[in-house]
């Protein structure tokens, strides 16, 4: 039976030690502890802090404020001489415990660029992990609200360069070096956001000088690209369908009273788009490339409402119309006589405005997503 217990024991039980043992450990730990000084026995040397950052979720890019709301936590870790043991001294397996971070030294960090109120990532009531040879581990989570600048020009497919900046004041690049687990963020506990990709980011240190002082700044870049599905879908397909639409009016009957109607009716179409994408757009002092394609779109559109006035013009006069030999030319009629039928003219006309407005039209939205891809826009995330 002893030696049944003995094998179970070496597989699962623990020596074990007792809640006085552990308050003892935590007595021996603070005695003479002043949590003012960063650890280090030689205080010329900084004390390093091993950085990984674990992003939880995206929650929002707000493009009119200029702000993203990430949610993530801090993976922290350093050294501290002065919060060491020995393990069997406590006779068993007490190698680590809980201190609360209002108890032991820790590196104020918060953020440089938030976009309300400042929080530290480490308060009090937080606890840490402390091992026996003097590691220490923190998990801070929190909900971070930076500023960033945004960038509309490639709207829909843009991309956008958000960064968290940390840093702790009170200590010069001289105390506290940062040093990066990893060179990106961690995403494995990564939830996807709806409106936005997470392309790439990026986990490195930045030193910043303020009045000739070196502050170690940690630096999280967030690189993220619109899902331009549902834009695609949403704006560009339509407003695209609307163009060719507008075409369709020369091929109307010059004799029936809709054409006025038809082509108003499709300019207003294209005004109501270029109100609602200028509603979701932040004011910016550049113009997006998607807003000059509807602002040309709108030119086209009173071209065509000109253009069918003035056939109707043309198409209700009574008699023949007397024209001088280079427009004939131009329209293309074949006739001896100077004066010419306003239907003919008409049904002229029409042809040659319908080839002009469809290069026109072709030629804007060809230009549209050729200056987007020789700008550098990811057009190829059109699944994202
Ligand atoms: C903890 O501190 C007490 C009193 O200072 C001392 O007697 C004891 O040896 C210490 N224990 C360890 C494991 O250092
Ligand atoms: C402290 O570290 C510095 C730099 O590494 C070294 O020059 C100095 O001798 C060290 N001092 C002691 C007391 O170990
Ligand atoms: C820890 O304590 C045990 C017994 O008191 C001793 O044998 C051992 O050498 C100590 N270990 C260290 C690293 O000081
Ligand atoms: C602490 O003790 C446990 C149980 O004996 C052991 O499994 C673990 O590896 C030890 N950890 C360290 C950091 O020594
Ligand atoms: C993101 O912006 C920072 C400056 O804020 C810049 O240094 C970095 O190169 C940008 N990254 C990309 C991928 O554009």
């Amino acid at each position: 039976m002893k030696a049944f217990l003995l094998i179970l024991c070496s597989f699962q039980c623990v020596e074990g030690y007792s809640i006085k043992q552990k308050a003892q450990l935590h007595a021996n730990l603070s005695s003479g502890y002043d949590r003012m000084i960063r650890p280090g026995l030689n205080q010329t040397v900084p004390t390093i802090i091993n950085i990984n950052f674990y992003l939880t979720s995206l929650e929002e890019f707000a493009m009119e404020k200029s702000k993203m709301t990430v949610m993530g936590s801090f993976g922290l870790e350093w050294t501290d001489s002065r919060l060491t043991w020995n393990s069997t001294a406590f006779d068993g397996d007490l190698n680590q415990t809980s201190l609360f971070v209002s108890n032991i030294w820790a590196p104020y960090f918060i953020l440089f660029n938030p976009h309300h109120e400042q929080m530290p990532i480490l308060s009090g009531e937080q606890s840490c992990n402390v091992y026996a040879n003097g590691k220490i581990f923190c998990l801070p989570s929190d909900r971070f609200v930076v500023i960033c600048s945004n960038s509309i020009d490639f709207y829909p497919f843009d991309t956008q360069n958000c960064t968290l900046r940390f840093y702790v004041p009170g200590y010069l690049a001289s105390d506290i070096v940062f040093q990066p687990l990893s060179p990106t963020i961690q995403m494995d506990y990564f939830e996807e956001n709806g409106q936005w990709f997470v392309r790439d980011t990026k986990n490195y240190i930045n030193r910043y000088i303020f009045n000739g002082i070196k502050v170690e700044v940690l630096q999280l870049e967030v690189i993220m690209q619109r899902r331009s599905k549902y834009y695609v879908f949403s704006f560009l397909l339509p407003t695209i369908y609307i163009n060719f639409l507008q075409i369709f009016v020369f091929i109307l009957p010059a004799d029936s009273n809709e054409r006025v109607g038809f082509s108003i009716g499709v300019l207003l179409c294209v005004v109501i788009f270029l109100t609602i994408i200028l509603d979701k757009l932040p004011v910016s002092p550049d113009v997006s490339k998607f807003m000059t394609k509807l602002l040309w779109d709108m030119v086209f559109g009173s071209l065509i409402v000109l253009a069918v006035v003035l056939t109707s013009r043309i198409y209700h006069k009574e008699d023949a119309v007397k024209l001088p030999r280079f427009m004939k030319k131009i329209l293309r009629i074949k006739e001896e006589n100077t004066a010419v039928h306003p239907k003919k003219i008409t049904k002229s006309l029409d042809k040659i405005f319908l080839i002009a407005f469809t290069t026109a039209i072709v030629l804007n939205i060809s230009l549209y997503f050729i200056r987007c891809k020789l700008a550098g826009a990811n057009l190829s995330y059109f699944s994202y």
